[in-house]
């Protein structure tokens, strides 16, 4: 999104919120049938996922109102500062979308949402989602969000048309990373862009795969957890191939988000676009056939690995509508819900009870990785840090886009390590 619409989105998310204040609602008496909804899937693709799983909702709750409070920016890249905001003047919605894992932490240890254990035990929830992805949602023994789809982060996205032209096989499997700079630098001399990229989390999103394809997963993990040198020179020889990948890139990149990026290579402009697979769903919106008109492997060298993000559903603490909120937490866990929402979405379910058979090719694909490989936390959607560290790791991958410094990255990386690791 570009200055001129991010404030216009700004400003849209203001008014919407006068207007949700403003009409139906009667919060201060404690009764209101309006619904809240507060997600970054505003546009697009991840308007039509939400849409689908409204569409369920209103079935199933035809006695209450959704009222989206949805604020665009791809990876919630501005709707988080404005729920911030909203939280911390008490002016929670009646749900928000929040990342499994470290991200849920830190509204957890902020007290801004609800334990939900109880809900859990009452709607026989603990028994319908995978054990691992329960642990990302708990803190002390408490389970603090229902989680709404499993996204894959290190997934890339090819035009096979594109690699024709320069003479390259649809398909090709690479295993390093300069395997693959190869092609790419064969793409360059053919005058087309290599790869896609957007705004700064894309950028993040783009060094995750790298820093998991140099390090392997055990390395990766060790970036968290203080066991890897973000120093060393592992994680150099990764910056340096992040740095070449860049400049492999287009160059109009800091004015664009994902669905630019991502259209880049379904219009035949680029060869390739790392993204998460929500890119899945704008392929298949604009009636794309996977394997013919695109493609999608894992990241050069991380074959084998699951990077994993998952978004959930919260009750934030003293929310305007607690019955309206669980009406629609039992949506997100239903199996029509998890159907209809991850059909649209790219993604696939995180209940096991939800049943698979109708979803397309590259979904199956993922459902089969998500039960067979090793599974690693995403860094730019919010499953491996806190908010304060991925915000720090941003700062530095947006400053190194204008000055192309790796020594400068690395320490400036170092230093948000530092500062954010946890004890
Ligand atoms: C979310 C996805 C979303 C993507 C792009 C991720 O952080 O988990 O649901 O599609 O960002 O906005």
């Amino acid at each position: 999104m570009n200055a001129t619409r991010k404030a216009l989105a700004a400003g849209l998310a203001a008014l919407s919120l006068l207007a949700v204040s403003a009409c139906g609602s009667d919060s201060e008496s404690g009764s209101t049938d309006e619904v809240e909804v507060f997600t970054w899937w505003a546009e697009g693709s991840e308007k039509a996922g939400l849409d689908a799983l409204v569409k369920v909702f209103d079935e199933q709750h035809p006695d209450l109102k959704f009222v989206n409070g949805a604020v665009a920016g791809g990876a919630g890249s501005d709707a988080k500062n404005v729920l911030q905001s909203r939280l911390q003047n008490g002016e929670p919605p009646a749900t928000f979308q929040a990342h499994a894992g470290a991200e849920l932490t830190d509204y957890i240890n902020a007290g801004q949402i609800e334990d939900l254990t109880d809900l859990y035990k009452e709607k026989g929830w603990d028994k319908q989602f995978p054990e691992g992805l329960l642990d990302r949602l708990k803190q002390d023994g408490g389970i603090y969000s229902v989680p709404s789809n499993i996204h894959r982060a290190n997934m890339l996205w090819a035009n096979p048309a594109v690699l024709k032209k320069a003479g390259i096989e649809a398909n090709k499997s690479y295993d390093s990373m300069d395997a693959w700079i190869a092609d790419l630098e064969k793409i360059k001399a053919k005058g087309i862009i290599p790869l896609s990229v957007a705004t700064d989390w894309t950028q993040v999103n783009l060094l995750e795969t790298v820093l998991l394809a140099d390090l392997g997963a055990e390395g990766y993990n060790g970036l968290w957890d203080g066991s890897t040198d973000w120093g060393g020179s592992e994680v150099k020889t990764a910056l340096e191939h992040y740095s070449k990948l860049l400049s492999l890139t287009n160059t109009d990149r800091q004015g664009l988000d994902w669905p630019d990026a991502t259209q880049l290579v379904i219009d035949g402009d680029a060869a390739f676009n790392v993204m998460g697979d929500w890119a899945e769903a704008a392929f298949q919106e604009q009636k794309k056939t996977f394997g013919t008109d695109y493609t999608a492997v894992p990241v050069p060298g991380t074959d084998g690995v699951f990077d994993f993000l998952a978004d959930s559903f919260t009750k934030p603490v003293d929310g305007p509508n607690p019955k309206g909120t669980e009406a629609w937490l039992d949506t997100i866990a239903s199996d029509e819900g998890q159907v209809a929402f991850n059909k649209a979405k790219g993604s696939i379910p995180a209940s096991t009870t939800a049943d698979t058979s109708s979803f397309g090719e590259y979904q199956q694909t993922a459902i089969k990785s998500w039960g067979e490989d090793e599974i690693v936390s995403s860094l730019a959607h919010g499953a491996a840090t806190s908010v304060n560290w991925l915000t720090d790791i941003t700062s530095a991958v947006a400053k190194f886009g204008s000055n192309n410094d790796v020594a400068e990255f690395q320490k400036g990386l170092v230093e948000a390590a530092e500062d954010n690791k946890p004890e």
